[in-house]
Order: structure tokens, then sequence, then C-alpha cells
């Protein structure tokens, strides 16, 4: 007979892993034998590392990737629903709470992120999937909102992140159905923004950390910020925040590094920036 599901005794600091190198945060869900379900103590965690990592100079980009065969199998059942339920109302909210606050740092960082998912991604995994400014999947990644299998509603602003993400009709049957998507169909239907082959996913993703980190920091941060606000906004409330933001950004450093970037262009011709970025290193030598 198959033996019941225990309480995963790893400690707290152990669920989540991450290293700097050269500019990016790789970091890591880290309970590979759970399928990085996401527990209580790993939303606390992650929370932490996020934190910790987001004002430091040498953090240019951060990937977020899980260890194993899974990206995140999504909420852990035992340890964020059942154990939380039996205990109460109190616990249950204190659990979200834990879990939509990383979510929302995520939606909000200040660096550029990177989803690398490297497999199963399932139900309360599209929080941190749409969390992430670019998601990069391997071809055989599988997605699922396979909340309909085990009869609840796909919550944790799951269904949310399938509608705003994904066509209306591909959003509903993939909610209704509880099927997976693999990587592929997941960038075919707007999900992750591209997939690759498993063996190529960590080197694409490397290229496109490698591009961010060659961006002035202030102006991408504002880019992701206004493309996400933006997407609520209507015409005219976005065009008057746009200017509103750029402004902010000019006083941010931003006119500095814009003269700058227009004197390479305009008078050293060392750039075109309609076939690639100015070089920064210019001015942080100043
Ligand atoms: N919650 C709690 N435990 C989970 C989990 C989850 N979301 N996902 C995986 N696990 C646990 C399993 O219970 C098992 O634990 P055990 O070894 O202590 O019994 C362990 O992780 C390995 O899972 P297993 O099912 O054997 O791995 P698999 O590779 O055969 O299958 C999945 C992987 C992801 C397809 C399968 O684990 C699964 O369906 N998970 C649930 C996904 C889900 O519905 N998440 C949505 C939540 S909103």
């Amino acid at each position: 007979m198959a033996m019941p599901s225990q309480p995963d005794p790893r400690p707290e600091e152990e669920t989540v892993r991450y290293e700097v190198v050269d500019g990016v945060a790789w970091v890591y869900f880290n309970r590979p034998d759970k399928r990085n379900c996401m527990s209580p103590k790993l939303n606390r965690q992650m929370l932490r590392v996020l934190e910790s990592l987001e004002f430091r100079d040498d953090v240019q980009v951060l990937v977020l990737t899980g260890e194993g065969t899974a990206w995140s199998a999504g909420m852990d059942l035992l340890e964020y629903f059942r154990m939380n339920e039996a205990e109460g109302i109190g616990a249950t909210r204190k659990a979200q709470r834990e879990a939509y606050t990383w979510w929302e740092r995520l939606r909000w960082y200040e660096k550029a992120t990177i989803g690398m998912i490297n497999g199963w991604c399932f139900g309360g995994g599209y929080g941190p999937l749409f969390g992430c400014d670019i998601a990069i999947a391997s071809d055989d990644a599988q997605f699922g909102l396979s909340e309909i299998n085990w009869a609840i509603l796909p919550g944790g602003g799951a269904s949310k992140v399938a509608a705003e993400l994904m066509p209306y009709r591909k959003a509903m049957y993939h909610a209704m159905m509880g099927e997976n998507l693999t990587g592929k169909q997941a960038a075919e239907q707007g999900l992750v923004t591209e997939s690759v082959p498993a063996d190529q996913l960590k080197a694409r993703v490397q290229e496109v950390a490698d591009t961010l980190k060659a961006k002035d920091t202030q102006a991408l941060r504002a880019t992701k910020w206004a493309m996400r606000r933006v997407m609520e906004m209507t015409y005219d409330n976005a065009e008057d925040y746009l200017i509103r933001a750029q402004e902010a950004l000019n006083d941010f450093g931003g006119w500095e590094t814009r003269k700058e970037a227009t004197k390479q262009f305009l008078d050293e011709k060392t750039y075109k920036p309609g076939l690639g970025v100015f070089d920064k290193s210019k001015i942080e030598k100043d």
C-alpha cells in the first residue's frame, strides 16, 4: 500500500536556494522531492530571499527556476491547504497572505525577472509565473490548471493569470478541462514568452539575462512597471501616466544617462538605438 504523504522535514532556510553569478541571481524552488510545491515554509523563505537580493548592486536580473523535474507543482495540498484548514480560517488567511505577498513582490520587483520553467507548473504556480517579466519554458514543461481535477476553482490569482495572458476561449478550456499544455503549447497560447528544447533552456535564459544586464537598470525598471500598469488603464490615462513616469525617471539619474546615450548615437556614432544598446559603462565611470 502507498505510504500517506508526510509534512516535509526540510528546514525553512533550505526550501529555496540561490546563487549570484555575474550579475544574475538564480533562485531555485528547492523541494524537488515534493515537486517544489509551495508550502508556508517555502513562501516565507522565498519572500526573504527576494528581499535580500532586490537592492544588491551585484544583481541586475533575477531568474526563478526549480530544482529537479518541477518548476512548481502549485500549492502544497498537505502543508498549505489541509493542515491550515484543520486549524481554521485564521491559519488559512495567514498562509494565503504569505504566498500572495511574495508573488506581489515579484510582480513589482525592482530588477528584471525571468521565469525559467524547467518542468511541472500547476495552479498556484501561475502566481509567480505571472510575476516574472519574461517566461521561458522548456518545450516539454507541463502547465496545468489542475484545480478542477481536485474539485476546487483556480484561486490564488491562477484563473486571472490565464484570463489575462491567454486568448479567452483557450483560457476557459484550460481552466475547465484540467488538461495540461506543453511548454510549446503554452508559448503558442501566450502563457509564456517562448519555449525552447530542454537542453537549450539555460543557455537561452542566460542570453536573455545578458541582454537585459546591458540595459540601463533604471529605465528597465520603469519600462517593466509601465507595461504592467498600462494593462489596466484607458489609453488617455496610460498616455498621461507614461509622461509622469518618464519625468520621474529623468529625476532618477535619467537625464545624464539619456544625454550620454544620445551623444553616443548622434555625435560619436558608436551605436544605433534601433540595432542595439548604448554603452552604459561610460556613465558608470564618471
Ligand atoms: N501538494 C502536496 N504534495 C505534492 C504536490 C502538491 N501540490 N505535488 C507533488 N507533491 C508530492 C507528492 O505528494 C509526493 O510526496 P510523497 O513522496 O511524500 O508522497 C511527491 O511530491 C512526489 O510527487 P509524485 O506525485 O510522486 O510525482 P510525479 O513526478 O509522479 O508527479 C505531479 C508530479 C506534479 C504531476 C504530481 O505530483 C501532481 O499531480 N501534483 C499535484 C499538482 C497540483 O494539482 N497542483 C495544484 C495545486 S493548486
